[in-house]
């Protein structure tokens, strides 16, 4: 069985962006791969995180996962602190990487630029850490959004220096993409729905009815922004109705609160079943916590194996 690694920031709750993006097809590829699945609490330390918010996300945050199909019983679920070995692989890496590909990536420019009072080394080092979350399970395929391609492109580039350098050890990593590659903002649709554009950007997956509804309600209806809401409908309403709303809209006869409402209508239909398993996982937080250990245990494991391997081939 060939594997898979992937990781989400606890940043905030998981959106539909995230979920459509990546979290969907996690969910789907448990059948097919071992698949092992983190809660990337190292890297959201490259943004300022009061320690009692990062504690809370990170706890509803492997609740959502939960709640959204990942099964800790088919997979390797855990936090990417709990594992001695990413923060050591990252170092080696960060003695590979080039600084020029590193300054190249447009997150870390975006983040630079949004955070002008924070532009800390972890931001630019932060490929070399994804490369030694993937490649220290000698990870084959990573399902991501689009705008993860450009790290993936450097977990690569890390895998071959290490392996012309050294010897032939890491695999060469695959992207697997979703049809959702990349949504955009609700209230900005030329930028993609993200947590660190506040929440009018996105709907996140604990939104209560009147949230959704009143996003939704707000939601720009620009040229790309009715393409965005027709696109989200896709992947929630029926099938004939959004033919229907397309060919209206090329027509240039949808009305925008037509779509508004319907969009509203199946996204709550969706959420409903999903909040209420929510609302069960949080009043089992101990349940929670043997599940985050566990997994932790299985996946230091292998990572305690390929480290020993790889400082091996290295010299230590
Ligand atoms: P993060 O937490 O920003 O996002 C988690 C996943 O959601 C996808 N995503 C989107 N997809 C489509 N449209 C959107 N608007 C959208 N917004 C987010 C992201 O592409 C991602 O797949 N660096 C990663 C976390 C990470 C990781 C890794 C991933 C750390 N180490 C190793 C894979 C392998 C990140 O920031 O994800």
């Amino acid at each position: 069985m060939k594997r898979l690694v992937s990781g989400i920031k606890p940043t905030g709750n998981i959106h539909l962006g995230n979920y459509l993006g990546a979290i969907k097809n996690w969910v789907e590829l448990q059948k097919e791969y071992e698949c092992f699945f983190f809660i990337a609490d190292l890297h959201a330390l490259t943004i300022e995180i009061d320690p009692r918010d990062l504690k809370q996300q990170t706890h509803e945050l492997i609740i959502d996962l939960l709640a959204l199909g990942i099964n800790p019983k088919k997979t390797t679920f855990f936090r990417q602190s709990d594992i001695i070995g990413h923060a050591e692989l990252g170092w080696i890496f960060n003695c590979l990487m080039p600084v020029a590909e590193l300054s190249r990536m447009t997150q870390f420019k975006d983040e630079s630029q949004k955070n002008i009072n924070n532009i800390n080394a972890g931001l630019l080092t932060y490929p070399s850490l994804q490369a030694a979350d993937i490649l220290i399970y000698k990870g084959d395929v990573v399902p991501v959004g689009k705008d993860q391609l450009q790290h993936l492109e450097l977990t690569r580039i890390a895998a071959r220096k290490f392996n012309n350098r050294y010897k032939r050890y890491f695999p060469e990593i695959k992207p697997i993409l979703s049809p959702a590659q990349r949504l955009m903002s609700l209230n900005n649709s030329k930028k993609k729905m993200s947590k660190s554009l506040g929440p009018a950007s996105y709907i996140a997956i604990r939104d209560d009815e009147e949230t959704v509804t009143h996003k939704i309600k707000k939601a720009v209806t620009d040229e790309a922004g009715v393409k965005n809401l027709l696109e989200l409908y896709s992947y929630f309403g029926k099938k004939s109705k959004h033919q229907k709303m397309e060919k209206a809209h090329a027509a240039g006869k949808l009305m925008n609160s037509e779509l508004k409402e319907e969009l509203t209508l199946e996204i709550l239909k969706f959420l409903k079943p999903i909040q209420i398993k929510i609302a069960n996982y949080e009043t089992q937080p101990l349940k929670i916590d043997k599940i985050i250990k566990n997994g932790a245990k299985k996946a230091q494991k292998i990572a305690d194996k390929n480290l020993a391997e790889i400082k091996k081939i290295i010299g230590f």
